[in-house]
């Protein structure tokens, strides 16, 4: 995807220089463009935990690239598979919903497993596996694109030239994996291909990644769309201003029930009372096969009350501001995912195609999982 014109993936390496991968912090986004280098799988992690980078398959990414790293640190000492064991588990408790992450690490991990090579060769083997899985992800999203336009195409020959009017939450998009996005895949493809759409957009708080990155990637491609505050999207369903939801996940159950950021299970349900098609888009990595019931058995992310209680922005001579807006003692909560059950969700989007959320159909499109 472009920046100011100019092509970007979320994740890659500088010709010449194997000994650190680059990143954007989030962090920044949208109001300053703020590359980042990651030199070793330490600071891979803290990437992923304090959420420089983030969205489940870039979080799965940073991971595959920290791996290699962490080998390529270890050089020639004896001991390398153990201190990959011990850089795998750092990593997986960085942030415990997003499946993609204990995926990446445990394709790295099983990569060289019983390798038998010298670890110049195991480090080799870890680079080029990670560009592998990155490459397969950028394919994976554009696919998801595919089935997901033809969704829309559906709708707009309904509307007569109307915009289609889609409603999305978070950032499920190319920030948050190496290229396209999930959720936001369909959309690119949908204007590149000339249909008109606009983008009804939840600023999700506290982390408003809606309204820092979703905003931004919609905007640099020049797809028209609303920032709307969390509370807004009922309403709009209500009056017929919402033609269709795509959401990203995190996790999604062999049944069909998706986590994805807090907020999107009140979205489905208001999507539900309005007749108005709901859909989750996911690569295959965001499946945790092991589970049926989402809403008991996915471990929900809690994390730190200073999110909820403070707003980050620029003031109008472009500084940074960080301000607080809650009485400074009172407590506040922040569970970082909700678990939307499959009955309230038309349709999974993934690589393959598009499934009903039930556990038979998935298992049509995924037999290799019965
Ligand atoms: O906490 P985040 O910002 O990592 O949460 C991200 C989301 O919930 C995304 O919607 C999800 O990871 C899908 S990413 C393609």
């Amino acid at each position: 995807m472009k920046i100011n014109g100019i092509p970007y993936r979320s994740i890659w390496m500088e010709p010449g220089n194997l000994a650190a991968f680059f990143i954007f912090d989030q962090r920044e986004l949208p109001h300053r463009l703020v590359v980042e280098k990651i030199s070793t799988v330490e600071e891979a992690g803290i990437a992923i935990k304090e959420m420089h980078t983030r969205g489940a398959p870039m979080i799965g990414m940073t991971a595959a690239f920290g791996l290699y790293l962490a080998a390529q640190a270890h050089g020639d000492a004896p001991g390398l598979n153990d201190a990959l064991q011990h850089a795998g588990k750092m990593l997986n408790a960085t942030r415990p919903t997003a499946v993609n992450l204990a995926w990446a690490v445990g394709k790295q991990l099983s990569h060289v497993s019983g390798h038998g090579g010298s670890n110049a060769q195991i480090c080799e083997a870890l680079l080029a596996n990670a560009n592998l899985l990155a490459d397969e992800d950028a394919a994976t999203c554009r696919s998801i694109g595919v089935h997901g336009l033809e969704l829309i195409r559906e709708i707009a020959a309904r509307k007569n030239g109307a915009p289609v009017n889609i409603l999305t939450h978070c950032n499920a998009g190319w920030l948050a994996c190496v290229d396209y996005g999930t959720a936001t895949s369909p959309m690119y493809l949908a204007h590149d291909a000339g249909i008109p759409i606009h983008v009804w957009v939840d600023e999700t708080r506290p982390r408003n990644q809606g309204a820092r990155l979703t905003a931004f990637e919609l905007g640099q491609h020049g797809i028209p769309h609303t920032v709307i505050a969390d509370n807004t999207g009922g309403h709009l369903m209500q009056h017929g201003m919402v033609d269709i939801c795509f959401v990203g996940a995190d996790r999604v159950t062999r049944a069909g029930d998706a986590a994805n950021k807090i907020g999107t299970y009140l979205k489905a349900l208001a999507a539900k009372d309005n007749d108005v098609p709901f859909y989750v888009c996911l690569p295959s990595s965001t499946f945790d096969w092991g589970i049926r019931d989402g809403v008991r058995e996915i471990e929900i992310e809690q994390r730190g009350d200073d999110e909820v209680k403070y707003m980050e922005g620029i003031d109008a001579e472009g500084k940074s501001r960080t301000v607080l807006i809650t009485p400074a003692d009172s407590p506040a909560a922040n569970f970082g995912f909700d678990v939307t059950p499959a009955r309230l969700i038309t349709g999974i989007i993934t690589e393959r195609g598009v499934s009903a959320a039930d556990e038979t159909a998935l298992l049509r499109l995924y037999p290799e999982h019965r």
